[in-house]
């Protein structure tokens, strides 16, 4: 990708900053309602949910606590998308009310990874909390509990989600343009 690839110039918005900002202040409330009084533990995936957990959490009217985990995603011999993690959840799990909160679910491949890997250190209860939903593109079926916006099969950028790694500070949700 050349510089001029990477200028806000050639991203078009396709998820407004104020969009965002009503629709994570409608979530969080939604959250806050329904664990009012419980032992929460959000757990946010790095690096691409830092953005959108970052401003859920300041609108959560709730006593939690909040960590993080990073996971990558690696093609095995069998083309079937595998992850694993690269750095783990510090916090106790035991007997908490999880909130997994995600940047996209696209395939679902690391979403279904993560319910089963925190699922194993015995949680109260294990939701999932996902910005962008890509539902045309799943292989896997899991659980997306609360979610902000659907899209389409589009490459996103923005709100914490990269193209190798840049795009990530955009306050808003884009396409890159296809080049000319
Ligand atoms: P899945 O395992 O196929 O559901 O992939 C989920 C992960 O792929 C997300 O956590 C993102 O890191 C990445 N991803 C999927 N689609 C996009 C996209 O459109 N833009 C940026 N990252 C994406
Ligand atoms: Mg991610």
């Amino acid at each position: 990708m050349t510089d001029r690839q990477h200028s806000y110039n050639n991203v078009d918005v396709l998820i407004s900053t104020e969009d965002i900002c009503k629709k994570v202040l409608e979530v969080g409330a939604q959250i806050s309602t329904d664990y009012a009084g419980k032992n929460v533990l959000i757990i946010a995936v790095l690096n691409g949910s830092f953005i959108f957990c970052a401003d859920l959490v300041r609108i959560l009217n709730l006593k939690c606590k909040v960590d993080f985990i990073s996971v990558s995603s690696y093609i095995d011999t069998q083309t079937q998308g595998r992850v694993k993690v690269v750095s783990g959840i510090k916090e106790d799990i035991i007997g908490k009310d999880v909130i997994i909160v995600e940047d996209i679910v696209d395939r679902g491949f690391t979403l279904d990874f993560l319910i089963k890997e925190i699922s194993l250190k015995k949680p109260k209860s294990i939701k999932t909390c996902v910005f962008l939903d890509k539902k045309c593109a799943r292989e896997m079926e899991v659980a997306v509990d609360y979610n902000c916006f659907k899209i389409g099969n589009d490459f996103v950028v923005g709100y914490g989600l990269d193209c190798s790694g840049f795009f990530r500070h955009l306050p808003y949700v884009g396409k890159i343009k296809e080049s000319v």
